[in-house]
């Protein structure tokens, strides 16, 4: 249905409706512009965002501070932009660290600086990440893990590696 709809309207609108994706706010982001093999790396082990959304960002990282709240990374909107904003900045009053080390230093993030926060509800800084590995994170997200539907054994021995010990529940089904 959905579908019919957009074939229709593309065909009312012509070709404006062809070129509109490329208006989008992060259009000119294209994840094979950087380097995803790197983005992984940072997922991995720089950022360690596996500690609390899992390999496979299903949320099932095993940060205790995290645990059964770290939304699922695998739904979260296709935007390059939002998801930069979310790495660097965090999500201040959440468990989300921030990763630009200065987000809250200049107002670069949300227009606010630590000073702006309360005593004990300052924004948790994670681990730095430098602006390029944002980006390269970025990319891997948006290739390997948001829209990746269900997890999958291929997906797993894909991050890991094929017999990985990580994977064995997903071979068992
Ligand atoms: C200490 C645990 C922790 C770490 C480390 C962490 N996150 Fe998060 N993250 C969370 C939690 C908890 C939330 C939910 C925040 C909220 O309530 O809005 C979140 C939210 C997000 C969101 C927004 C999701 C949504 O649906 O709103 C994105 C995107 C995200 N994290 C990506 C990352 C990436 C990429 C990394 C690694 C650089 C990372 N996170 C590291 C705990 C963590």
């Amino acid at each position: 249905m959905k579908a019919r709809t957009t074939l229709a309207t593309a065909a009312a609108l012509g070709m404006a409706l062809l070129t509109a994706p490329l208006m989008a706010q992060d259009a000119d982001f294209n994840p094979e512009d950087y380097d995803i093999a790197r983005g992984k790396e940072v997922y991995e082990r720089i950022g360690v965002c596996v500690q609390c959304h899992g390999w496979d960002g299903n949320g099932m990282g095993r940060n205790p501070r995290s645990v059964g709240i770290a939304p699922k990374l695998r739904e979260f909107p296709d935007d390059a932009e939002l998801l930069h904003e979310v790495i660097a900045c965090g999500r201040p009053f959440t468990e989300m660290p921030y990763h630009d080390r200065n987000a809250y230093s200049d107002g670069r993030c949300y227009d606010m600086t630590l000073e702006d926060f309360d005593e004990g509800e300052a924004p948790t800084r994670g681990k730095s990440i430098r602006d390029a590995d944002i980006d390269n994170l970025v990319a891997y997200m948006l290739t390997d893990v948001i829209g990746a539907g269900d997890t999958t054994l291929e997906q797993c021995e894909a991050f890991f590696e094929p017999g990985h010990r990580n994977c064995a529940p997903l071979a068992n089904r």
